[in-house]
């Protein structure tokens, strides 16, 4: 989903304006290294006594990593996605590993407003002390094209599930989080696509920037019972980008998951990730109409060579 050069001069950008600037130079070290040192807050404040972290698009990626950091930190757990092999073989593993209960919901999230699946979700919550609600599963299309060109499908799809599913999905869970005794967590997965134009993927960008509005109201409404943090990341090595090596933009998603677990109860919304936030800052020092046409020359290109792909193999 985007050139390498794009993001390193991204970053570059960005470095040398903090260094050439001390102020912003300064907040970033505040905001991503001093801070989080200082005010770190340990998971185990979400945690009672036999307390729940639920997971949606638990089978791979960031959402698998998030599972397994939370099980680590001895919380049960509750993993949500379609592959049902994969769950149960995450089951199995993790509640031999660290000695604790899993519960698996395999269902396509996409279709869950049919036949009251919600009401038989409820039914699986009930009476369970949940904790933690990582609002993690999100879907983007295959091909990047212009608004008309994209499938009314996937239109459907990602609006469904980055937007529907998420926003109903933290509506039952925060109704059982506010009755507990100690304090909820609630993980919201938006993306840096939020906060800038993001040609060819306008869709799932424009629903990713809905992730990040809803997180920060609902994090000043519930701040007494409930941390609400939404992460803004650019690449992350996972099924979803394709990507296949890692680099300086390009993190393992437990590498990612390690940085998200300093942030918990300390801001809204963060891209936790120094060089992505270098990242962030190189892209909001571009005129926004600049940068939209710069990504919308990246993206046509990607769409390009991925039809090309496509077409060959059909030949074949
Ligand atoms: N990777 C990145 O660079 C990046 C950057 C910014 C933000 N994000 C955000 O981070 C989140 C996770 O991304 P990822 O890269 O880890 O994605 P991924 O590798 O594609 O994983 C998606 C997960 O969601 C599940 N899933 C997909 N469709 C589903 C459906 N219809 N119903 C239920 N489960 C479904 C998948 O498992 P099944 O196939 O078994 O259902 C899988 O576990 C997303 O919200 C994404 O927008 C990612």
């Amino acid at each position: 989903m985007g050139s390498n050069t794009g993001a390193l001069i991204l970053g570059i950008v960005g470095g040398i304006f903090c260094v050439i600037t001390i102020i912003p130079g300064l907040i970033l070290l505040w905001k991503l290294i001093v801070k989080p040192k200082l005010f770190k807050n340990s998971p185990q404040k979400y945690r009672g006594k036999n307390t729940y972290a639920i997971i949606t698009g638990a089978a791979g990626g960031i959402g698998k990593a998030f599972a397994e950091k939370f099980a680590k930190e001895g919380f049960n757990l509750i993993i949500i996605a379609r592959r049902e092999e994969i769950l149960k073989e995450m089951k199995q593993e993790f509640e031999e590993k660290y000695q604790i209960n899993v519960k698996v919901i395999a269902n396509d999230l996409i279709f869950i407003d049919k036949e009251n699946q919600w009401n038989q979700i409820e039914k699986e919550l009930k009476g369970i002390d949940i904790g933690v609600l990582v609002n993690n599963v999100g879907m983007c299309q295959y091909l990047p094209g212009k608004f008309g060109d994209i499938d009314i499908k996937d239109i459907n799809n990602m609006v469904s599930l980055n937007i529907r599913v998420l926003t109903i999905l933290t509506h039952i869970i925060i109704s059982i989080m506010i009755k507990r005794k100690e304090k909820g967590l609630i993980i919201n997965m938006s993306s840096a696509t939020s906060f800038v134009p993001f040609p060819m993927f306008q869709v799932y960008a424009a629903s990713k920037a809905f992730i990040k509005q809803f997180n920060d109201s609902l994090y000043s409404e519930y701040k007494e019972k409930i941390d609400c943090i939404c992460y803004c990341p650019w690449y992350i090595k996972t099924e979803m980008t394709k990507i296949r090596e890692t680099s300086i933009y390009v993190l393992e998603p437990e590498e990612f998951v390690e940085y998200c677990f300093l942030f918990f109860g300390q801001q809204n919304h963060i891209d936790p990730y120094w060089f992505h936030y270098l990242m962030d800052i190189g892209a909001w020092l571009y005129p926004t109409d600049i940068f939209g046409s710069m990504i919308l020359s990246m993206q046509t290109f990607v769409r390009q060579r991925l039809l090309l792909k496509l077409q060959q193999k059909n030949k074949k």
